[in-house]
């Protein structure tokens, strides 16, 4: 049954595409009707089920722009290969939300949106560090509650960072990022553990050590975990950056929490399935000194019981990419592969997206998963 309301832009346009949620920015929307698509926008801020997209999609349907919310498995790809369609594209960097293969199955190339989201992801990590290591979100309520009388020695204690250990799990773009923040910005050794070493993390934290000694102070130090363990033994704020598949899934477990520091941080700013939330409630409850910072929740929107309520628990809602220039580029993205995939343009194939966001965007989609398998071409210069 079709509840919510939709926003027919260009209605004239010979392709269908729908676009689940209204996205942010004028350009996404733009790019779509200049490659002739008719665009159906869900107004609606309810997350949609698959009965809902599947009755949208119809018998006719060219393409759709999807959220990280919505289950696009092989009842959702099968509905969009039967319309006709030839283009999905995830309004995220992550997809495990899409089955891939069922999609590759329908021949439906599904794009991401990565690149874009980086530096903004990184800097929300970086603020949910100190959040929890400096017990903002515990002194703002303190003091709304009315209860501060004046200064304390030891009022709120919480953790110097400077200097200490950081540990990243999953060093790919943006856990890379975030441990060059926290490197460079407060001069903390890194320590990460990835199926690949990253040599572009190593050097950058080396040659910044090199910057540090040439000024007569301690260089800092960078390496590859030998095992998850090791890290999480050694680090004083550990942050999450891996994907979530069935690998990875409560990676961080009741068993691993406990090998972590007593008044460790951890941070998760990937996806919520990656920790075991019961136990992480249970851990927190029996280490007050120990702090979480969450920007993803196992069964979101839903938080496990008791995490509410546990005040070495700070708590926002997936927002780690919500900066207006990051959600305006990530439309972007996701226009130009539904765009071009439409159109049989080749896939961009490089990390800088950059190009995309400029005046003479290039001809390609920028980013399809499902490439290979579906042997699409690589765009050439
Ligand atoms: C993504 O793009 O995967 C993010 O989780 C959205 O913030």
């Amino acid at each position: 049954m079709n509840e919510s309301t939709w926003q027919v832009h260009n209605p004239d346009g010979p392709m269908r595409v729908i676009v689940t949620k209204a996205l942010p920015g004028e350009r996404w929307l733009e790019i779509l009707i200049e490659a002739g698509c008719r665009v159906e926008v869900c107004r609606s801020e309810n997350v949609l089920g698959k009965d809902e997209i599947e009755a949208v999609v119809g018998d006719r349907c060219d393409g759709g722009i999807g959220q990280l919310t919505e289950p696009w498995g092989p009842r959702l790809f099968e509905a969009l290969a039967r319309a006709g369609g030839k283009a999905y594209s995830n309004y995220a960097v992550g997809y495990n939300n899409v089955d891939l293969e069922a999609a590759t199955k329908h021949r439906i190339p599904v794009g991401n949106t990565p690149g874009v989201l980086t530096e903004t992801t990184a800097e929300l990590a970086v603020a949910l560090t100190f959040a929890a290591a400096r017990r903002v979100v515990e002194g703002d309520r303190f003091m709304r509650g009315g209860r501060f009388s004046g200064w304390l020695p030891s009022l709120f204690l919480g953790e110097l960072l400077w200097r200490k250990t950081l540990g990243i799990v999953g060093a790919g773009r943006i856990g890379t990022a975030y441990a060059r923040m926290m490197a460079e910005g407060h001069k903390m050794d890194v320590v990460y553990y990835d199926l690949r070493a990253n040599r572009e993390l190593e050097h950058s934290v080396a040659s910044y050590g090199h910057f540090l000694e040439a000024g007569g102070r301690r260089p800092l130090t960078c390496r590859r975990a030998d095992s998850l363990e090791d890290l999480l033994r050694e680090a004083d704020v550990v942050s999450l950056h891996t994907v979530l598949d069935a690998a990875t899934r409560h990676l961080i477990d009741r068993r691993r929490l406990a090998l972590m520091k007593e008044n460790a941080v951890l941070v998760n700013s990937s996806r919520g399935p990656l920790i075991d939330e019961n136990a992480l409630v249970e851990h927190c409850r029996r280490n007050p000194s120990f702090r979480a910072a969450l920007d993803v929740f196992e069964d979101e929107p839903d938080m496990a019981p008791g995490l509410a309520d546990l005040p070495n628990v700070v708590v926002v809602p997936h927002i780690g990419s919500a900066t207006r220039w990051t959600r305006e580029a990530m439309a972007v993205l996701a226009a130009f592969n539904v765009a071009g995939m439409l159109q049989g343009l080749p896939v961009w194939g490089r990390s800088d997206m950059t190009p995309f966001l400029g005046p003479s965007p290039p001809k390609a989609s920028p980013s399809v998963v499902n490439a290979e398998p579906l042997a699409l071409p690589s765009f050439e210069m």
